[in-house]
């Protein structure tokens, strides 16, 4: 008697940090920001591609708060890239019912680049089947240290009390407030190591690190990180009895 498969679990919020540009570019003798435009190609590829798999939400980590700190030209270049691309897409996004969002000191970013972002968001704004989340000028810690003002800020207006304190509360000042803790979290390019990256809302979140750059990352490089995903147990700190007697870890 053959086997049915099991059922595939499609993570809801799937997070990306976009690694490889770089190698991929100088692996070919070409200066880096052909690998990163190469890599804004492999951005909207893969937004679509999560959208058909059943992904329901999509951050990609475009820029992080130490990304400044790159040679001038290449943070203009990738500036030029990002301003390029949300010219581009707008026309996309509504057709295709893709909600943007951002995450990060956005207020930071070039002015150009905040209008288009205003923009698109706004125009998109009432799209709820599927979102894509860009991660501009992004820092986990930055972030941290935003939510921490913005609660003390609210406590001391007397709109929060101090001793009621939760994680669920906080978290409604962190950048994601309204968004899901990202389910799986997938790095390119072989290296195995978080950058900053949603570091609170990744506690439970399942890790596949692919040696793919990102410049070649596939529709079936995405769709083998959700089978790995599909392959592990997500317990929560729960024991393995627990999960499957649910009624038991109460
Ligand atoms: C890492 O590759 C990638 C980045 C720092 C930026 C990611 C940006 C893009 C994919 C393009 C712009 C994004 C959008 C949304 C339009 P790396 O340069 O660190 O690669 P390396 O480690 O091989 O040097």
């Amino acid at each position: 008697m053959s086997q049915a498969p099991a059922p595939t679990t499609v993570p809801h919020h799937v997070a990306i940090i976009m690694d490889g540009n770089g190698r991929w570019a100088k692996q070919r003798g070409l200066p880096r920001l052909e690998g990163h435009r190469r890599g804004v190609e492999t951005v909207r590829t893969t937004t679509f591609a999560a959208r058909d798999l059943g992904v329901k939400m999509l951050t990609l980590y475009a820029f992080s708060v130490e990304n400044w700190k790159r040679p001038q030209d290449e943070v203009g270049g990738l500036m030029g890239l990002l301003e390029y691309y949300l010219k581009k897409e707008l026309e996309t996004f509504i057709r295709d019912r893709v909600r943007l969002r951002t995450i990060g000191r956005t207020e930071e970013m070039p002015s150009s680049i905040q209008k288009l972002l205003r923009t698109t968001m706004e125009e998109t704004r009432h799209f709820n089947d599927y979102t894509l989340v860009l991660a501009l000028n992004y820092g986990a810690r930055t972030e941290m240290v935003d939510a921490a003002r913005a609660y003390a800020a609210a406590v001391a207006a007397g709109k929060e009390k101090l001793n009621d304190g939760s994680w669920a509360t906080f978290s409604r000042y962190l950048y994601t407030a309204d968004m899901p803790d990202p389910d799986l979290v997938i790095r390119t390019s072989g290296e195995a190591r978080m950058s900053n990256f949603l570091l609170m809302q990744a506690a439970y979140a399942e890790f596949v690190f692919t040696p793919v750059l990102w410049p070649d990352f596939t529709k079936a490089d995405l769709a083998a990180a959700i089978a790995d995903y599909n392959r592990r147990e997500r317990r929560f700190g729960l024991t393995s009895e627990q999960l499957k007697a649910p009624t038991a870890a109460k």
